[in-house]
C-alpha cells in the first residue's frame, strides 16, 4: 500500500492506495467511526458491484451501512439531489463531528462532500473513490459541488475528506470508457510539471489500462502525490498554481458543453481532447515545439481516447464553442486565464489569450 499524505494546513489527510482496502475498511477508519450506523452515500451501478464488500466489512467491524444509493451520471449533482442527502444525513441525525462515507465516482463524491461541508456548518467525510478519475483527481483536494441550470460546479465549497482510500481492486469492474476517461487526468500529471512521467505514461499506459496492479499503484500513487503538492500549496486556487491542475479543461469544458454534458463524451474525453488543443494552441503561438504536441497527440490517440474534435459531429462553429468558455467560472475580471506549455512538463498560466484567436484556431481544429 502506497500512503501519500496531503499536508494542508488545519485539515491534513492521508491518501491510501492498494488493493483490499475496501474489505479492511474498518481497520483503516479505526478512530473515525464513532457510531455504530455508518451513512454511505453511493449509485447504484457502485451499489451493485461493491455495496456487499462495503457492507460485510462494516459488519465484521462491528457497523452496520445505512445507505443513500442515487442515480448514477451527472444529473445527480443537482440542488434536488443534495437537499434530499442532507436532509437523510439530518434524518439519520450525524452530528458535526460524525463521518459520512462517499463510496463511488466523482459525482458522488462532489455531492457527498459538498452535503458534508453545509450539514451543520461541516461534518467530516472519507472518500472512498471507486473511478480511476476519482482516484487521482477529484477525491483529492477538497472540491465539492454540485450543477445549476447556468452551468457545472457552480455551487460548492472546499472542504477536505478526513481519509481517502484508494481501493484499486474497484477499477476492475468500471467500464473501459470510464477507465480510460480517468487515464486522461493522469496523463495530465505529466503535462503540467513531469516529464519523467509523461515518459512512463508513454512506456507503461497500455500495460497500466489493461490492469497490471504494479502499474496501476505506481500512476495512481504517482498521480495523488502529484495533486497533493500542489493543494498543499494553493489549496483555494488562489496563486495559480493549483489552476495548472486544469489544463485541458477550459477547452474540455467548451465541448463538453456542446455536447450538453452527456455520454456523448465524458468529461476525461473532453480533458484529453482539451490537452491536446492546449498543446497545439501553445505550439501555433510558438511556446511548444509542434513535434511536442503531437507527441500529446499520439499518445491520447494510443490508447484509445479522441484527439479530433472534427470527429466528435459538434455541427457547430467555432465562435459557439469559444462563446461557451465565456461561461466558464475561471473567468476573472472579463479575462480567462488558459493553461499552456512550454514545454511537455511545463505548463503555465496564461493571462493574456484573446478569445479571438481561441476561436480561430478551433476553426482549423474543426476542419481537420
Ligand atoms: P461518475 O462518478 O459519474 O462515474 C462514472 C460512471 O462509472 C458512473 O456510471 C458510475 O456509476 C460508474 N462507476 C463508478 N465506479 C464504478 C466501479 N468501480 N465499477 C463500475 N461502475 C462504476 O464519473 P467520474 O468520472 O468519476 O467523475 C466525474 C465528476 O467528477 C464530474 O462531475 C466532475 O465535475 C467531477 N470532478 C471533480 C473534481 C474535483 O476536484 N472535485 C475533479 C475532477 C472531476
Ligand atoms: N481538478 C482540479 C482541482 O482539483 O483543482
Amino acid at each position: 500500500m502506497a500512503v501519500i499524505a496531503v499536508d494542508i494546513a488545519g485539515a491534513p489527510y492521508e491518501v491510501r492506495v492498494g488493493t483490499g482496502l475496501l474489505a479492511s475498511l474498518v481497520e483503516q477508519c479505526r478512530g473515525k467511526l464513532r457510531k455504530r450506523r455508518v451513512p454511505i452515500v453511493t449509485d447504484a451501478h457502485v451499489h451493485a458491484a461493491w455495496g456487499a464488500v462495503v457492507e460485510n466489512a462494516l459488519h465484521e467491524g462491528g457497523h452496520e451501512a445505512v445507505w443513500r444509493i442515487l442515480p448514477p451520471g451527472e444529473g445527480t449533482k443537482s440542488w434536488e439531489q443534495l437537499s434530499a442527502t442532507v436532509d437523510w444525513l439530518l434524518a439519520e441525525e450525524v452530528e458535526r463531528g460524525d463521518h459520512v462515507i462517499a463510496l463511488g465516482g466523482g459525482v458522488i463524491g462532489d455531492l457527498t462532500g459538498f452535503a458534508a461541508a453545509i450539514l451543520k456548518r461541516g461534518c467530516k467525510f472519507i472518500q472512498l473513490p471507486t473511478t480511476l478519475l476519482a482516484q487521482v483527481d477529484s477525491s483529492v483536494g477538497g472540491k465539492t459541488a454540485i450543477n445549476t441550470a447556468a452551468g457545472k460546479n457552480l455551487v460548492g465549497a472546499f472542504h477536505q475528506p478526513s481519509l481517502v482510500l484508494a481501493d484499486l481492486a474497484v477499477l476492475d469492474t468500471l467500464p473501459r470508457r470510464e477507465l480510460l476517461a480517468g487515464y486522461a487526468e493522469v496523463v495530465k500529471y505529466g503535462l503540467i510539471g513531469d516529464a519523467g512521467f509523461f515518459a512512463w505514461c508513454d512506456a507503461n499506459g497500455d500495460a497500466m489500462i489493461a490492469g497490471d496492479p504494479g502499474l496501476r499503484e505506481y500512476a495512481v500513487a504517482h498521480s495523488v502525490a502529484a495533486k497533493a503538492r500542489i493543494v498543499k500549496e494553493d489549496e483555494r486556487e488562489t496563486t495559480g498554481l493549483r489552476a495548472l491542475l486544469n489544463l485541458g479543461h477550459t477547452f474540455g469544458h467548451a465541448l463538453e458543453a456542446q455536447t450538453g454534458f452527456s455520454e456523448r463524451l465524458l468529461h476525461g474525453e473532453g480533458v484529453a481532447l482539451g490537452m491536446v488543443l492546449a498543446a497545439r494552441f501553445s505550439a501555433e503561438r510558438g511556446l511548444l515545439p509542434r513535434a511536442s504536441a503531437e507527441h500529446v497527440a499520439r499518445h491520447v490517440a494510443a490508447v484509445g481516447l479522441p484527439n479530433e474534435i472534427s470527429t466528435l459531429g459538434l455541427n457547430c462553429d467555432s465562435q459557439t464553442l469559444a462563446a461557451h468558455m465565456l461561461h466558464d467560472k475561471k473567468m476573472d475580471a472579463g479575462t480567462l486565464p488558459f493553461v499552456l506549455m512550454k514545454g511537455i512538463g511545463e505548463a503555465f498560466l496564461a493571462k493574456d489569450v484573446a478569445l479571438s484567436d481561441v476561436a480561430n484556431f478551433l476553426d482549423a481544429q474543426l476542419r481537420r
